[in-house]
């Protein structure tokens, strides 16, 4: 319980007190040390924490507070972590007491919208059930309106999702998430929704210092390491794909330690009978690169 000391007929409450008692910092050391980058992005988580501590408090000494709709937009490219940001969001939430469960569940318009007549409203309420206590990430959101399909059933998934933002803000928090342009306009043709939606945030393409620092926290992750030259070998194939089509931000990193990790397997497994160190077990060699 948070100690409401009586002073004076003032009272007071301890906020550091609040925050360790939700294990807040330790949640925001873990986003700090588990993703390269983004500092704007975890900013504002740390603001949006600050902003629920303090309703909290306010609430304990009796003072008026509104729940702030907390529905967000998370709009980026491919891989540049907007899966796993709403993830640390969804726990967040939960640490703050505000929604019971932080789960989140992800979706796409084929969860939510039907083939046919009469199949949209049960799909669609089916995964709010799902959702309710918890985060909703519904992702390429901007698939969900298709304007130039007139009888698209995308629009009465749309409305329901509506309502239950606006009803039962206090128990389900929506994120809408994909490509910038396409959710911008997306947003534009549905002012209702965009109304509704509190929060923007960007999520922009790594650097290149920045995927390389990717590659080296998920590989100590998985306890392998680079040689000075596989290192550099690895710089030299991150810029080159930079420049290619389909190009996704740290998900195209974790492709490529992957494949290194299988040329790696491969190469050792072709080197005969000899006896294996650790060191051989845990380097990536240039020509695994
Ligand atoms: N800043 C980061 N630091 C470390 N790892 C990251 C970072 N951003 C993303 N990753 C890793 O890259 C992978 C892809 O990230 P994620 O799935 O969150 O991206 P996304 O924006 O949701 O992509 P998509 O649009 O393709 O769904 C994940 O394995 C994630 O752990
Ligand atoms: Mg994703």
């Amino acid at each position: 319980m948070t100690v409401i000391r009586h002073l004076e007929g003032d009272a007071l409450v301890s906020l550091k007190e609040e925050y360790e008692e939700r294990r807040l910092q330790e949640v925001f050391d873990d986003l700090d040390s588990e993703l390269v980058g983004l500092l704007p992005i975890k900013n504002r988580l740390k603001e949006i924490a600050a902003l629920l501590i303090v309703h909290r408090l306010r609430a304990h000494l009796g003072l008026s507070f509104s729940n702030p709709g907390l529905h967000m937009s998370f709009t980026g490219n491919p891989g540049t972590g907007k899966t796993t940001v709403a993830l640390k969001m969804a726990d967040i939430l939960f640490r703050l007491g505000y929604i019971r469960n932080g789960h989140l569940v992800t979706v796409t318009r084929d969860d939510l919208v039907g083939q046919y007549i009469g199949h949209t409203a049960p799909k669609t309420k089916e995964v709010l059930k799902k959702a309710m206590g918890g985060v909703l990430f519904i992702d390429e959101a901007y698939y969900l309106y298709k304007p130039d399909n007139e009888r698209d059933y995308g629009v009465e998934s749309i409305e329901i999702l509506l309502q239950v933002m606006e009803n039962q803000r206090d128990d389900l928090v929506v994120i809408f998430a994909g490509y910038k342009d396409s959710m911008d306009k997306f947003y534009a043709s549905n002012p209702g929704l965009s109304s509704r939606v509190a929060n923007h945030v960007d999520f922009p393409d790594y650097s290149l210092s920045e995927l390389l620092a990717i590659a080296k926290l998920m590989l100590s992750d998985q306890q392998y390491v680079l040689t000075t030259s596989s290192e550099l070998a690895l710089c030299e194939r991150i810029k080159l794909r930079l420049g290619q089509p389909h190009f996704a931000n740290a998900r195209t990193i974790r492709n490529i330690i992957d494949q290194a990790k299988m040329r790696q397997a491969s190469r050792i497994f072709n080197s005969g009978g000899r006896v294996l160190t650790k060191v051989d077990l845990v380097t990536l060699q240039v020509e695994d690169m």
